[in-house]
Formats: structure tokens, sequence, C-alpha cells
């Protein structure tokens, strides 16, 4: 079981949307379901699955409780999912007080050994308890960055907590992986960022980059994921960015040796 925190404390670079259409390539790549946590407390991921907060009996709240899976996830077609609603911004508070507050995920996480093969954990944008508890159960790191002015901004916070985290805990992964996102091959500024975070994460950078489509912010509104959304151009763009993402995410955790 493979366990990846999709973590930005960048608000709006693709968390979500990464989580969402990653998690759905991965099905059709493998035929496996992935898990999908919405670590969220603002429960975009959850909305975007086309669940409505009143639809949900029980949430991650339950499940950081000590809920059996089965009780809190929901099943889509391609993945299962620990929804979030709005409800779960106590999650947060209610952490600080838990005993070894920053490795209950990491706890719970283990229980469920063996029943998946990846497991995607969409973070909020800030570099709270919630995102500390992500960073501490994951194996791997996956960090969208929006390919625009001050895209870097804030991920030297990212990279410093990690190895805070990595030093305390004695987690193994190599720093993060990075995804660039709202990608356009015509505007130079996208290309220079392109150009500068190669530079900076050298082989960390996946080589093929989310460009920016509309048809990706639309499919949420249909409870979509992209591969179900739309026959536009755009669309198919998306859907051929994501599979190659997805495709390169596999390999690197295959050559990582984690399983
Ligand atoms: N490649 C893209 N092209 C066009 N729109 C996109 C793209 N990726 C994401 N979006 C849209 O941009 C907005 C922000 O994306 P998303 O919600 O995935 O970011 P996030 O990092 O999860 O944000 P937050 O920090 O608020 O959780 C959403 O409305 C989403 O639909
Ligand atoms: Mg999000």
């Amino acid at each position: 079981m493979q366990i990846t925190a999709i973590a930005t404390q960048k608000g709006g670079a693709g968390k979500t949307t990464t989580a969402h259409n990653l998690a759905a390539a991965i099905f059709l790549i493998t035929g496996v379901k992935p898990l999908v946590i919405d670590l969220d407390p603002q429960g975009n991921l959850t909305t975007s699955c086309g669940y409505k907060k009143e639809d949900l009996s029980k949430t991650i709240l339950e499940f950081f409780d000590g809920e059996p899976l089965e009780r809190v996830a929901v099943r889509d077609d391609r993945f299962d999912l620990i929804p979030s609603n709005g409800f779960t911004a106590d999650l947060e508070i209610k952490l600080v007080t838990t005993t070894a507050r920053e490795t209950v995920l990491k706890r719970l996480l283990k229980k469920l050994e063996g029943r998946y093969e990846h497991v995607l954990l969409d973070c909020p944008g800030n570099l709270g308890l919630i995102t500390i508890n992500a960073l501490v159960a994951a194996d791997r790191v996956l960090v969208p960055v929006q390919c625009e002015f001050h895209a870097l901004g804030g991920i030297a916070d990212l990279e410093r907590t990690i190895e805070e985290l990595k030093e305390a805990f004695n987690l193994t992964y190599d720093s993060f992986e990075a995804v660039a996102t709202f990608f356009s091959q015509r505007l130079t500024l996208s290309r220079d960022v392109r150009n500068e975070l190669r530079r900076r994460f050298t082989s960390r950078l996946y080589d093929t980059p989310i460009r920016t489509r509309v048809a990706l912010a639309e499919a949420p509104s249909y409870g979509e994921d992209i591969f179900e959304y739309g026959t536009t151009e755009g669309a198919e763009d998306a859907r051929n960015d994501y599979r190659t993402v997805a495709k390169e995410f596999l390999k690197r955790g295959a050559a990582n040796g984690i399983s």
C-alpha cells in the first residue's frame, strides 16, 4: 500500500483537482480502485465527486475517531472516498488535544494495510495539524505547483516542515515530487516558470505539466472527473495530461520500490 499526500499550503494550486483525476486515472490504468481521503474541511473533493453535505452521515471526523472504513467511506465508480463536509472544521481543533496528535492518521491507515494499492490524501491549503498528519502518514508527497509568478513562494516552508517531520518521525521518503499545474505553452511566463521549476526540482519535477483547461474546472460541478466529462478538445487535453501524469506517478512509485 502506497500512501501519497497531495499537499502545498498554497491555495488553489490544483491539489483537489489532482487528487480526483489522478485517482480516476490510476483506476483506469491499473483496474484497481484507490482510496481517496478528503482531508480538507472545506470538502471540495467531496462535492467535486457529486456528494452534497447533507448526503453524508459519516466523514473524516468519524474516521479519525476510529470508526471502521466500511462505515465512513462512500464508493465511487473509480475509487473509494472518505468524505469531508464543512462540519469537519472541528477536526483540526480536536487534533490539538489528541494524544500523539501528529501520528493519528498514520496509525489509522496502518489498519488498512493490504486493502488498497494506493491511498491519496487531499490536504487542506495550510500547514496545520491535518496536513502534518498527512505528511507523517505518507510514503510520498506530491506537490502541485502553479505556473505563475511567485510559484515557488511557500515551497521553502513546506520543504522545511517536511525535513523537520522526517527527522522527528523517522520518515523515509525523499523530500517530494512536484507537478506543474495551470501550464500554458503560449505564455512566456508559464514557460519561464516551468524552466525555473526544472532547475529547482530537477528529476523531482514530473515531465508532463497539467495544462490550464476550463473542462477541469467545469467537471466538478457535474460531480464528474475529467475522464467522465466533456467531449471538447480541452477536455481531451486534460485527460491526456492526467493520464500521462498518472503513468509517471505509477512508474516513480514502482522505481522507489514502494508497494
Ligand atoms: N489545470 C486546470 N485548469 C483550469 N482550472 C483548474 C485546473 N486545475 C484546477 N483548476 C480549478 O482551479 C480551482 C483551484 O483548484 P483546486 O481546487 O484543485 O486547488 P486546491 O489546491 O485544492 O485549492 P485549496 O487550497 O483551496 O484546496 C478550482 O476551481 C479548479 O476547478
Ligand atoms: Mg483543495
